[in-house]
Order: C-alpha cells, then structure tokens, then sequence
C-alpha cells in the first residue's frame, strides 16, 4: 500500500514466466501489436504512436523531453511535488530555458498561474504532473490545455500515477505527448514506460534541426522498430511485455470506467475511516487522488515508527512524504490491485491499533470504511 509498485495478479506473474520467443519474432510482433492497440484504448487516444518506452517512468518522460525540446526552447512546467521537480532537471539537461509554474506542495496548478506565465513567454510546451505522487494532488487538464493549443505550445502530461485509476483522456484533453509507468494503476511491475505523441508533437520530433541527442529515446528510430518496418533498434524486455499484455488485458476485462470506480469507492472508505479516527487527508480538498492518500500525521505522532510499525507487526508497507512534506504526511497507496475495500479496513484496524483507537473489533474507522 505504498506508492508503488503495486500488488500484481498472479496472471500477470504467470505471464512473465512463459518461454521467451525473439523480439522479432511473429508471435512478439503480434503481441506489439496488441499491446499497442489496448494502450490507446487505456490512453483514450487514437494516436498511431503509442507505444511502451523500455525503462521505468523515468524514461517516458525523458522520452518526451529529449524528442521535443532543443537547446534555446522556452517551456513552461507546473512544479507542485517532485515529479515536477525532475522534469525541470530533465528539461534543463535537454539545454530548455525552463519557466517554473509553482504550486505549495498538496496544492494543483491553477489554470490561471499558467495563463500569467504564457503571457510573458512564448513556449514550445507547456509540462505538467496530472496525479502528483509525492504529494496526492490531481491537477485538472483541460483548461491548461486550452490556454497552452491557444499559445500556439505543445502539452505534455505526465499520468505516471493516473492512468488506469482515474480518468485520463488523451484526445478529449488534447494533450501533445503523454507518459506513464507499469507499476501504478496498471499493476505490472515495473519496467516499461506506455508513452503516446499526437501527430502534431510527432511533426515536432520528425522536423528538428538537430539529432535527438539521447540515441535510445528517439522517437524517429523507435518508430522503425515499433511501426511496419520493424527495424531492430534495441532487444525489446520480452518478459515485461509479456506482463504488461495481461495487466492491460485484465485493465480492459474490469473495463476502464469500472476501474476508475472501484478507486474512487476505496479511497472515499479510506478516507470516511480516517475520519473516524480523527485524521484528514494533506492534499487540497476537491483534488485528492484516489490512487494515493496523503494523510496528514496528527501532532505528537512519531511518522516513522508508526510505519515500522505497520511493516514489522502487521505486514503493510506505506510510503513516507519527500521533501517538504518528510515527516508530515503518510502515503498510502490504493493502486491497481492494490485498491481493494478489504485492503483499505487492513490498513485502518492496523493504524487504530497503532494510534491507540478503539480496539480492532469495533473501530469506527472500519465501520465507517464499511459502512460507503
Ligand atoms: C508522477 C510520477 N512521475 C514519474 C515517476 C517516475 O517513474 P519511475 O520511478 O518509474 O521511473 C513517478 C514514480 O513514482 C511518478 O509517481
């Protein structure tokens, strides 16, 4: 119940144990095939280039970064956590005059801060973290992206932690070029990064007046190898796409508007318990994740012990706050198949206990869990 990676099904495990065939071989092509067509089902895209990055989530965005800037290239990126954070680094290293939108941790970036900012600018693209992991904000999309197409910029989003637990809609919101991880709300281990361009940011990558600088990353030399050419470029992770086949199979079983439901069931249970102990949630109110909670540790509670605790006794692992928030919030994780009701009373009647709550029986944290 960390921030990820989250709990995996066993068909996905049992995926990754199968033969392995060549990365070009037909049964693999296939399956690229495939894996491509439901990703842009789980992106809501009709983009052609939709595609897995190898590499973590780091890579996607490093992808996106490195195909689209070029030195000189102003952009603007919203910065409310730590993911905003690294992309500023990523961007600064692709030789962008980087222009930071910056929110208090916990809070979104407001539509309006990014107006003033393309007021005195003229970006190529405008960057921002859809659900911030280190924090649990969820920052609106859509009238970012209309104020950025206004301007004439690209936008580029990452949905490391949304896609699959909320909802992430590709081509309704307009967005350039998109990111994500395996290991969040998909529920495949971590390993590959699901990455889509819209023609429009392809254009961008396809016309530059210099190489990408990154030869892995480049868009124009994967395309050969992820289109009908089938070029060899890299030997693609056999395994994790085999894993990451049967994560999106079973994502599109449960069906997407399904999924998004059943996280945000859990995590309204998660936070009606916390409540009932007496505990709120650090990330602004009408804006929370429902994938991961942010809960403010109550005063005179030691943060650190209270998660060794939860660890050593009762086998449930959480996440701790980075940077600002070290020490003052809690990061629990309701992922994928991690976003369970089952898992969100666990966790309550362990902290009860914790906190010295009524005993576990008849802790109304769980009863108000139970009770949605
Ligand atoms: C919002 C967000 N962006 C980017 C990343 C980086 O992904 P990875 O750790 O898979 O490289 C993470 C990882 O937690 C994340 O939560």
């Amino acid at each position: 119940m960390g921030p990820g990676p989250s709990n995996v099904a066993p068909s996905v495990l049992e995926a990754m144990s199968r033969p392995l065939v060549g990365h070009l071989d037909p049964v693999f092509v296939k399956m690229m095939e495939e894996i491509k067509a439901m990703l842009r089902v789980v992106f809501q895209t009709q983009n052609e280039m939709t595609f897995p990055v190898s590499g973590t989530g780091s890579a996607g965005m490093e992808f996106c970064f490195v195909n689209l800037i070029e030195p000189g290239d102003e952009v603007i990126i919203g910065v409310n956590g730590v993911f905003g954070t690294r992309m500023t680094d990523v961007a600064e290293r692709c030789g962008a005059k980087v222009i930071k939108v910056e929110a208090p941790w916990g809070r979104i970036i407001e539509a309006n801060q990014i107006a003033e900012a393309l007021k005195k600018c003229r970006p190529k693209l405008v960057a921002l973290v859809h659900a911030e992991t280190s924090t649990g904000a969820l920052t609106p999309v859509e009238e970012i992206s209309r104020l950025t197409h206004e301007a004439g910029a690209l936008l580029v989003l990452d949905t490391v932690t949304s896609l699959g637990g909320c909802p992430v809609k590709i081509d309704e919101w307009n967005v350039d070029a998109v990111y994500s991880g395996t290991q969040k709300c998909l529920s495949c281990p971590p390993g590959l990064a699901p990455v889509s361009l819209s023609p429009r940011a392809l254009e961008v990558a396809r016309h530059r007046q210099k190489k990408v600088q990154s030869w892995y990353l480049d868009v124009n030399l994967l395309a050969s190898y992820w289109g009908q050419e089938r070029v060899y470029h890299h030997t693609a992770p056999i395994t994790m796409n085999y894993a990451l086949h049967e994560a999106l199979r079973l994502t599109l079983a449960e069906g997407l508007e399904k999924r998004w439901q059943r996280h945000q069931s859990n995590h309204l249970a998660l936070r009606d318990g916390l409540a009932a102990l007496g505990l709120c949630l650090a990330a602004q109110a009408g804006h929370q994740l429902w994938q991961l909670n942010a809960v403010t540790v109550p005063q005179g509670v030691d943060e650190a012990a209270a998660r060794k605790r939860l660890l050593t006794e009762f086998n449930i692992e959480i996440g701790a706050g980075l940077g600002p928030l070290k020490g003052k919030i809690w990061r629990v994780g309701l992922m994928g198949e991690t976003s369970t009701r089952e898992n969100a009373k666990t966790f309550l009647a362990a902290l009860s206990q914790i906190l010295n709550a009524p005993a576990v029986q008849t802790s109304p944290a769980v009863a108000a869990a139970q009770s949605r």
